[in-house]
């Protein structure tokens, strides 16, 4: 089935909502599940808690909109899950309240849509996995580039709360046969960011280590998301979601040698081929970015 009926949770936040216009863009139908509606043409909004299992299976079985009740054949069934809702990085909420809600957040989502029978399930994982981004102090990775088979260690609740649930969906997985794949998705940045905040990031690359200099356009995200909707039967899969190249004007041999001089490359690399790899996602999806940096801003 090409044109979908989505399940999708976060959607109102700064990565959801560009996935979902881009799935509205394919003809999915999307019922944005959030703690707050998202204000956009075609969307449905239920509120519900990720942390509340009772509201997550009564959300994963409601109609999606008032529309839904005219065929007279009782509720339709989703065709697949798309879970992006979290707290997004630590220090907004306590440590053990950000671990709690991603994870069992999580939890519920998965388990869920496996009993209702829904096979396609999409979560949002993080390039915090690799334990770069929130360590304490300055650390190597390591091994470069950083790719999906890499043995993830944060040592922060951020990136441990998506391990886990990187364990809970491969659990799952193999429980059902479903297909389940986590989208290590790197630093998403949004149109207008280019401008606000490239600039800063071309003069003081050092601000982008603890990224690998990685980005994700949130349109391409969108992409990468309907990707996944549309390849059936790999199981449980990791995926790093990052654009072609790295969100730096210098090249990677560069970047490498002066970020990271302890560490060593696993593989040659392209002369500006991203540190956090993409490979897999264009390899196995078919990825192809639209949205490159250098269309954006000057450098
Ligand atoms: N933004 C990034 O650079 C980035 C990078 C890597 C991974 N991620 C992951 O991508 C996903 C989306 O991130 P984002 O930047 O859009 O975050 P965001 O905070 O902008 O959006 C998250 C959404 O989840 C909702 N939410 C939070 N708790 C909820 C709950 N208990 N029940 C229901 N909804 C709840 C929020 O209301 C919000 O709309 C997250 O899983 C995040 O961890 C983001």
């Amino acid at each position: 089935m090409t044109k979908k009926r989505i399940f999708f949770t976060g959607g109102t936040g700064k990565a959801g909502k560009y996935a979902i216009k881009y799935l509205l863009e394919q003809g999915h139908s999307v019922m944005n599940v959030d703690l707050k509606p998202l204000d956009y043409p075609g969307v449905d909004n239920l509120i519900a808690d990720i942390t509340d299992s009772g509201q997550i299976f009564n959300a994963m079985t409601s109609y999606a909109g008032l529309d839904e009740l005219e065929s007279g054949e009782g509720v339709p069934k989703f065709d697949a899950v798309v879970h992006f809702a979290a707290i997004p990085r630590i220090l907004i909420k306590t440590d053990n309240e950000t671990f709690r809600v991603n994870t069992i957040g999580t939890y519920n989502i998965i388990e869920a849509a496996v009993k209702l029978g829904i096979k396609k399930i999409i979560i949002a994982s993080s390039e915090t996995t690799y334990g770069i981004c929130f360590s304490d102090g300055k650390t190597d990775p390591k091994v470069l580039p950083l790719e999906e088979d890499y043995d993830v260690d944060p040592m922060d609740s951020y990136g441990l709360s998506k391990v886990v649930n990187e364990k809970t969906a491969r659990s799952f997985q193999r429980r059902s046969g479903f297909d389940i794949y986590a989208l290590r998705i790197g630093n998403v940045i949004e149109p207008h960011e280019y401008a606000e905040l490239f600039p800063h990031y071309f003069k003081h690359p050092e601000v982008r280590r603890r990224n690998a200099f990685c980005y994700i356009d949130a349109r391409d995200l969108g992409q990468i998301v309907d990707l996944c909707l549309k390849k059936d039967g790999l199981g449980f899969q990791i995926f790093n979601a990052g654009n072609d190249q790295n969100g730096a004007n210098i090249s990677t041999k560069e970047l490498a040698e002066k970020f990271f001089p302890n560490v060593p490359l696993s593989r040659e690399m392209g002369e500006n081929e991203a540190l956090f790899s993409n490979r897999k996602i264009r390899e196995v999806l078919g990825f192809k970015e639209q949205h490159n940096w250098q269309k954006y801003i000057n450098y």
